[in-house]
């Protein structure tokens, strides 16, 4: 299965979320494809409300604290998260270790709660451009990915997905990667997956950052892309489906997440 997301990070007003929701509901995922959005907190559960009965689109939450419910404004908690339809929990993006004090630590705490309520982290690495020009790239990213999972048994490494998001990549100032840039260390994070988990694997490993129309097939020729999670080429729904039916042909034969929802074309 390829999985595609889109994270909307700090858009759509609950008008706007459900003008998308609407455009892409009505178009038939094709089959080996996970479809799956992340809104903001604010437009989760009408999102989840919105979405027809047996939806093959999975939803998830942009952070939720590690913690029980109580002291911790402005968080919500994973069993909130849960509540309000996530099935997945976004942890580690590089924005919020930049501007939200986002640790490798708070992110081990985050996947393992995560784990712990049945949802899947989805966990954001990723080096800096200084970083990567200074031949670190591959050690960085794999000891983040290292840190993400010291707090989950090996046996429940197969529940949590790793997307590469180099920083330099991201956002409006970002300069797009090439695959050569990528493939080492998407198999780096393979390989270093293995190791802890005794030959396991993670439930998928995306790439993200300034994922496009134009680079995004390119990018998935990678053995060891799972996926991809897409940032803003991803916010009008339209643009979201034209990734979909550019992601279909490298659908893989594979354990779906939910069986039971998948629409064939
Ligand atoms: P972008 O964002 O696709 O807009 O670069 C990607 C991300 O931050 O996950």
């Amino acid at each position: 299965m390829i999985w595609v997301g889109t994270s909307w990070k700090m858009t759509k007003t609950l008008a706007e979320a459900a003008s998308f929701i609407d455009e892409l509901s009505a178009y038939p995922a094709p089959h080996g494809i996970q479809p799956f959005v992340l809104p903001a907190h604010t437009a989760l559960a009408s999102v989840r409300d919105r979405l027809p009965d047996g939806s093959p689109i999975l939803l998830g939450a942009q952070n939720a604290h590690w913690g029980p419910e109580g002291e911790g404004t402005g968080e919500i908690s994973m069993r909130m998260a849960a509540d309000a339809g996530a099935t997945l929990i976004e942890i580690g993006h590089s924005e919020r270790r930049e501007h939200f004090g986002e640790t490798d630590h708070t992110v081990s705490l985050k996947v393992a709660a995560a784990v712990d309520h049945g949802l899947i982290p989805l966990v954001c690495v990723g080096e800096s451009s200084a970083a990567r020009d200074a031949g670190q790239a591959r050690e960085l990213v794999t000891g983040q990915v290292v840190a993400a999972l010291s707090r989950v048994a090996p046996s429940r490494i197969g529940k949590v997905i790793i997307a590469y998001e180099p920083i330099w990549a991201i956002g409006p100032s970002g300069r797009p990667a090439r695959p050569n840039e990528v493939a080492p260390v998407l198999a780096s994070i393979s390989e270093v997956v293995a190791e802890i988990s005794s030959g396991g694997s993670p439930l998928a490993i995306l790439y993200g950052g300034s994922v496009n129309a134009s680079n995004a097939a390119d990018l998935l020729r990678d053995p060891h892309a799972d996926g991809l999670f897409v940032g803003r080429a991803g916010w009008t729904a339209s643009a979201f489906i034209g990734l979909l039916e550019l992601c279909a042909p490298f659908a893989r034969e594979c354990v779906h997440a939910r069986p039971d929802t998948w629409r064939t074309q």
